[in-house]
């Protein structure tokens, strides 16, 4: 099992954070959010900490205290803010969606003079608003509050809030305990609230009861959530290392630091891995080895597209790039891919080309992320064309380890026939599977999988069971890319020869 505590320091450092920003003393504090219900709920825990009272303003209501009633006439922001210049003592006040009336300067004096007149006292503005466009006066006195997406820890307190009102009012029977509600929660992780919770209720509807299944649909529901991002894809964990044939080397050392994400390898004192590059000859599974990990893992698995970032976005790439990244933190413990990853940064390293100075600042974002985050997140990425890569990524300390993936010896063509054949229903011991590896030099795993696939054709026209012979003849038809590419696969090797580890 992995350990959810980074989770709950997570949940602690938010509330720490903002409350340590309000506690220094930082007149004007902005968060860009669009979950307000959020924001006042984290601001009643830190008011009720700092023992001071809070205070929400919006258009339509005006000032008031939380719970409280509406200070008369102070619907209009002008007002709100001479209300709270006469309003003595610590406290916080709470401006929903005031970034929008900021640009009138007499507001924006007025704003400019509390800040001031706080600066000396424990009393902070806190203004919210899905997008902040504040003027530069403001701007200069305020700090940012990073809101993020809510944890597990915060999701579980709405999920017990929505079974409790299913079963209420959809007369469903609920019996979840705290360590099922707290898998809900997990697995709805990366969603905002509202998003999780209509997720949630969708699945609960559909479904009729509150049952084991639940926790799966939801995690269906969230997957498809995710997608409409576009960057970030989770994909289903449906293989493990049993279904990877040899890359040896790459799967203990995996399993090694597998024992890092348990409590017991975290008492241990065991660092959290922080990902690989998987390198090597095309079609000897890098890709299915860097997916194979999470399922091997049991923890959730995210694509990284990377080659959508170039789509459409122009401009927006990097803040979506570090959106994504950020969203992928917050569903660890995750196994992050992103495959052939030098489509989306080769050219960084290239000058001239004309998405070099992007591909320039993606890879900057990219790095700044690999270097500062947090455990939990481990990046599998593949490269077919690891020479292209820009050096600073292959620097040492971004990938914990850099393997190489060579054509599989005379042993792993066996291991993979035997496999393939066995994912097709057949039985492996009927074939001779030591002829079928010795007439297979130089074939890679896709290949081997290619001419059980063809072979199957054959005999099914022929209306023959599959046989050796079928299979020798397949193999022997075959042209395999380390024949026809004899060159680009020597100067693969070569490269890595000196640069990465051998996979196996
Ligand atoms: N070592 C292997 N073990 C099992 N299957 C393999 C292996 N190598 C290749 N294959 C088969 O070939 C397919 C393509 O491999 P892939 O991982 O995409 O190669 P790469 O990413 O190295 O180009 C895999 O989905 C798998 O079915
Ligand atoms: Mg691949």
């Amino acid at each position: 099992m992995i350990s959810s505590s980074s989770g709950a320091a997570a949940i602690g450092s938010k509330r720490d954070e903002l409350r340590l920003l309000i506690n220094s003393r930082n007149p004007i504090i902005i968060v860009e959010t669009a979950e307000e219900e959020r924001l006042v709920h984290l601001l009643t825990a830190i008011a009720v900490e700092l023992c001071v009272p809070l205070y929400a303003w919006s258009v339509t209501t005006g000032l008031a205290r939380i719970e409280g009633a509406p200070i008369y006439g102070t619907a209009e922001p002008e007002q709100a803010l001479a209300n709270i210049a006469e309003i003595r003592g610590d406290a916080i006040f709470l401006l929903k969606d005031f970034a929008r009336y900021c640009d009138n300067d007499k507001i924006c004096r007025r704003l400019r003079d509390l800040a001031d007149a706080f600066r000396s006292t424990r009393r902070s503005i806190v203004i919210s608003a899905p997008s902040l466009n504040l003027p530069p006066e403001i701007a200069s006195e305020s700090v940012p509050f990073a809101f993020g997406l809510p944890d597990a820890d915060e999701l579980a307190r709405g999920v017990k809030q929505v079974l409790a009102e299913m079963s209420r009012d959809q007369h469903l029977t609920v019996t979840f305990d705290a360590a099922s509600i707290r898998r809900l929660a997990e697995n709805l992780a990366g969603l905002k609230v509202e998003e999780a919770m209509r997720t949630l209720r969708k699945c609960l509807l559909a479904r009729g009861e509150a049952d084991a299944g639940l926790a799966d649909a939801v995690m269906d529901a969230k997957r498809s959530a995710l997608q409409t991002e576009g960057l970030l894809e989770p994909v289903r964990r449906d293989v493990s290392f049993a279904d990877v044939a040899g890359l040896k080397r790459l799967r203990e050392w995996l399993t090694k630091r597998h024992n890092a994400f348990t409590p017991e390898g975290q008492r241990f004192g065991l660092v959290p891995p922080k990902g690989v590059l998987i390198t090597g000859v095309q079609g000897c599974g890098k890709s299915l080895a860097a997916r194979a990990v999470a399922g091997e893992w049991g923890i959730e698995l995210a694509r990284l597209d990377a080659g959508a970032l170039y789509d459409k976005f122009v401009g927006e790439s990097e803040k979506r790039l570090r959106k994504a990244l950020d969203l992928s933190q917050k569903m660890a413990p995750m196994v992050l891919w992103i495959d052939e990853i030098e489509k989306a940064f080769a050219s960084a390293g290239t000058s001239g080309d004309a998405d070099a100075g992007l591909s320039q600042r993606l890879l900057a974002t990219l790095l700044t992320w690999m270097q500062d985050r947090e455990g939990g997140v481990f990046l599998a990425a593949t490269s077919n064309n690891i020479s292209a890569l820009p050096p600073e990524m292959l620097r040492k300390g971004r990938f914990d380890e850099i393997f190489f993936v060579d054509l599989p010896n005379a042993d792993v063509r066996a291991a993979l026939f035997a496999l393939h054949l066995r994912k097709r229903g057949r039985d492996a011991a009927a074939f001779d599977v030591a002829k079928l590896a010795a007439a297979s030099e130089g074939f890679s795993g896709a290949e081997i999988e290619q001419a059980i696939a063809a072979g199957l054709y054959t005999a099914f026209s022929a209306k023959a069971q599959l046989s050796t012979d079928i299979l020798l003849a397949e193999i022997h038809g075959t042209q395999p890319l380390s024949v026809t590419r004899a060159e680009d696969i020597r100067g693969v090797r070569e490269w890595a020869k000196s640069r990465a580890v051998a996979a196996d």
